[in-house]
């Protein structure tokens, strides 16, 4: 029903009817994000809060707004929505701001599913500053709460954790894990980069401290990322990056910072992506995100029975707490070999170790086949899928036989 939103999706591919299942890495853009983008630049590019001029104008108007709508999307203020390249430069935008104030023997609480860019950041600050990681380990796909809360000290000082595994699809309790770090007097860091475009994200409610998400897995543009960030926080934080548009004045001895948010947006920002941002933001309201997580919870129920039917096919995910995310293996089937036939048939799955090396050693696995949903699939890319899998395990068998035969004749 949404396909025909989505120009791309209107290709075939090696001869085959596209089916997009990588969403998980980056969703399609509808029609509306594309034009907006191109009407932008056609129309009222120019850069913004430097020139009195009219382009300018209309700019730095509707980039200020779209801080309003990002808002808005979240329950949050205007004041509160930073602009960055993407979830992973908004993390580090903490990682580095937060652990300032940080002393040795502190401690960074992070979980066993996080992807490399709520690790990697992390981890490289604590060695300079001594400061302590812990982990909340997982047991049977998802966070053993146990666990956590035995991991909570007074030296807790930050929980930094993604909403939906971008390998397992776990949705994690984060609620729940705020209001207990918060007895702790711990911040709290959602990686919502999976969930913003899945389930309604109400930061309010939530009582996160942090929230960070990128435009372009929510229907947006690739390039424009978000870090919400409670008011009274941001203030406190120093700024990331420095140049024009964070300032207030400078001279060579001192320099005073602008208000929130421009405080974080330091050169000229990411104006024609905002503005496809808050497109995409129209599009998903225009259908609603509870329908946008009814339809993609079906699909993933439907996907992971048909999937679950397949002989040798292990699903990786804790089954009925899933949401858009799917990672197996096939044994004995090299994850790339299945999604390089999967290619051949028109499908695009992503195969490999999804940006979380730990999880896989933990897991004791080199790499999953994962599939994600949005809105604009269909059972009949499940059934397309289903039929492409079973192919694969019969070529690679009937390969394994004929190799297996050979041997046998050649040892006669
Ligand atoms: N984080 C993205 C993924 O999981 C790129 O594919």
């Amino acid at each position: 029903m949404y396909e025909k939103d989505f120009p791309i999706l209107k290709q075939k591919v090696n001869r085959k009817r596209l089916i997009y299942l990588d969403n998980a890495a980056t969703s399609q853009k509808p029609s509306q994000v594309i034009q907006a983008m191109n009407d932008f630049y056609e129309k009222d590019n120019a850069n913004v809060h430097r020139g009195l001029h009219e382009l300018s104008m209309r700019s730095s108007f509707a980039y200020e707004k779209a801080h309003e709508i990002v808002g808005n999307f979240i329950n949050a203020s205007e004041e509160e929505i930073i602009f960055t390249k993407g979830t992973t430069e908004s993390l580090n935008l903490l990682a580095y701001t937060l652990t300032k104030s940080l002393k040795k023997g502190d401690e960074i609480i992070l979980t066993e599913m996080e992807h490399h860019s709520n690790i990697v950041p992390w981890t490289e600050l604590a060695k300079e500053k001594g400061i302590k990681i812990k982990v909340i380990p997982l047991k049977d796909y998802q966070l053993d709460l146990k666990k956590f809360k035995l991991l909570l000290t007074k030296k807790t000082k930050i929980v930094s954790l993604t909403h939906i595994s971008n390998v397992l699809g776990t949705i994690n309790p984060i609620k729940e894990i705020i209001k207990i770090s918060h007895k702790y007097k711990a911040l709290v860091i959602i990686d919502a980069a999976q969930s913003i475009s899945h389930m309604k994200i109400d930061v309010k409610e939530l009582d996160c401290d942090f929230l960070a998400f990128s435009g372009h897995k929510m229907f947006g543009p690739t390039g424009i990322g978000v870090l919400y960030g409670k008011k009274k926080l941001l203030e406190k934080l120093p700024p990331f990056q420095f140049g024009g548009g964070m300032i207030k004045e400078v001279s060579f001895n001192k320099t005073t910072f602008n208000d929130l948010p421009w405080k974080f947006e330091a050169g000229t920002p990411n104006i024609a992506e905002a503005i496809g941002l808050v497109k995409a933001i129209e599009y998903i309201n225009k259908i609603g995100l509870e329908n946008i997580q009814a339809h993609n919870q079906e699909l993933t129920n439907y996907a992971i029975e048909r999937l679950s039917k397949i002989k040798d096919l292990k699903i990786i995910g804790p089954k009925d707490n899933q949401l858009g995310v799917i990672s197996f293996y096939i044994k004995d089937i090299h994850p790339h070999d299945v999604s390089e036939f999967l290619n051949g048939e028109g499908i695009a799955i992503r195969s490999g170790n999804h940006c979380a090396m730990p999880l896989m050693n933990i897991l004791k696995i080199q790499g999953t086949n994962r599939i994600s949903l949005q809105i604009y699939n269909t059972t009949k890319d499940i059934d397309a899928l289903i039929i492409a899998l079973n192919k694969v395990k019969e070529i690679f068998n009937g390969w394994r036989r004929r190799n297996l035969q050979r041997k046998h004749i050649g040892s006669l």
